[in-house]
């Protein structure tokens, strides 16, 4: 959809982006999972850990966040002297939206003593009610971090699952919230995939449903998933997670066979999260432009959320 705000689009929008972002002292950092015209524009292109150490030590004025809403705010909260600007503030998660403040923070209230260690994917409020934030690429480790100790993991309830075996622990207490997109895969269909493609290998994100996992020969997080495809480059993928990810693969090893998993519903492109394919060149172009919409997160949240922030970059 054309955004009301974008009068004089220039021809070339990706020249015009540049230009912008050299004048406005911006870097651009962009997760995997955003279209590839935006990848290929990005200072950084990264996993959501890698995009958060990105943003500790970016020394320009401008962030041009190109992910969801909840890595944007984590960058604000790292580095709260540089302007972060979104092309789309309205580019949530449904783990971060699944877990309201309010309702998180009866939860933990619910089970006093429990240390609180948070998936990345959620708000700064939750975050500033947590003792440690990890990420799918570190969360066993951070488990870890707490052993002997009851701990409440959230929000998402297919990470924990997996982490929970990782780590040797079956006490976890869990915030039963779950992604739109890696639940969407469907198991029967993988299945009947995995018969035709005997020769493949599957590769999955935590964050999928059990029974998706349980036919996985390689979990891992978006980073993780690449580098197995690359390392393995004669080797037909089939992959489980959000299909933004086949773009990095494809310009290490062009011509490289890759399936997605398929979904539930057959008609839709559910694999591709609604959320972040909600960012367009165009609304890059405008947010650079007028430097709005910014993220912005108030000071005394941001200050509790930033230790368990740092606490994870520490002990990742
Ligand atoms: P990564 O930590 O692998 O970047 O995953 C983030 C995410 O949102 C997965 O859906
Ligand atoms: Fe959130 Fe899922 Fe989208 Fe990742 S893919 S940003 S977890 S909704």
């Amino acid at each position: 959809m054309t955004d009301p705000h974008a009068t004089d689009l220039p021809d070339d929008l990706e020249e015009a982006i540049l230009e912008l972002k050299r004048e406005r002292n911006a870097i651009l950092l962009a997760h995997y999972y955003q279209e590839p015209e935006i990848q290929d524009l990005a200072d950084v292109v990264g996993d959501s850990l890698a995009l958060a150490r990105a943003a500790q030590n970016v020394d320009r004025d401008v962030i041009a966040f190109c992910g969801v809403h909840f890595m944007a705010e984590t960058a604000k909260i790292l580095n709260p002297d540089r302007t972060v600007v979104v092309p789309d503030l309205e580019a949530g998660c449904s783990l971060a939206d699944g877990c309201p403040p309010d309702a998180f923070r009866d939860f933990v209230a619910e089970h006093p003593g429990a240390k609180v260690l948070t998936y990345i994917n959620s708000s700064a409020e939750v975050k500033a009610m947590s003792d440690l934030i990890c990420t799918s690429a570190n969360a066993a480790k951070m488990v870890r971090h707490f052993d002997g100790q009851p701990l409440i993991f959230a929000p998402d309830r297919h990470l924990a699952r997996w982490v929970a075996k990782q780590a040797g622990r079956d006490d976890l207490i869990v915030w039963q919230g779950a992604c739109v997109v890696h639940e969407q895969f469907s198991a029967k269909r993988l299945a009947e995939l995995k018969v035709k493609h005997p020769e493949a290998e599957v590769l999955a994100h935590p964050e999928c449903d059990q029974a998706v996992l349980d036919q996985a020969d390689f979990i891992a997080s978006t980073t993780g998933i690449i580098q197995r495809a690359v390392d393995f480059p004669d080797r037909t993928h089939i992959v489980a997670t959000e299909d933004g990810v086949f773009h990095q693969i494809l310009q290490k090893v062009p011509g490289k066979t890759l399936i997605q998993a398929p979904g539930i519903d057959e008609s839709c492109s559910c694999n591709q999260c609604p959320f972040m394919r909600l960012n367009t060149l165009e609304k890059l172009y405008l947010c650079l432009r007028d430097l709005e919409p910014q993220v912005t997160v108030p000071e005394d949240i941001r200050v509790k959320a930033l230790a368990p922030i740092e606490l994870m970059l520490e002990l990742s």
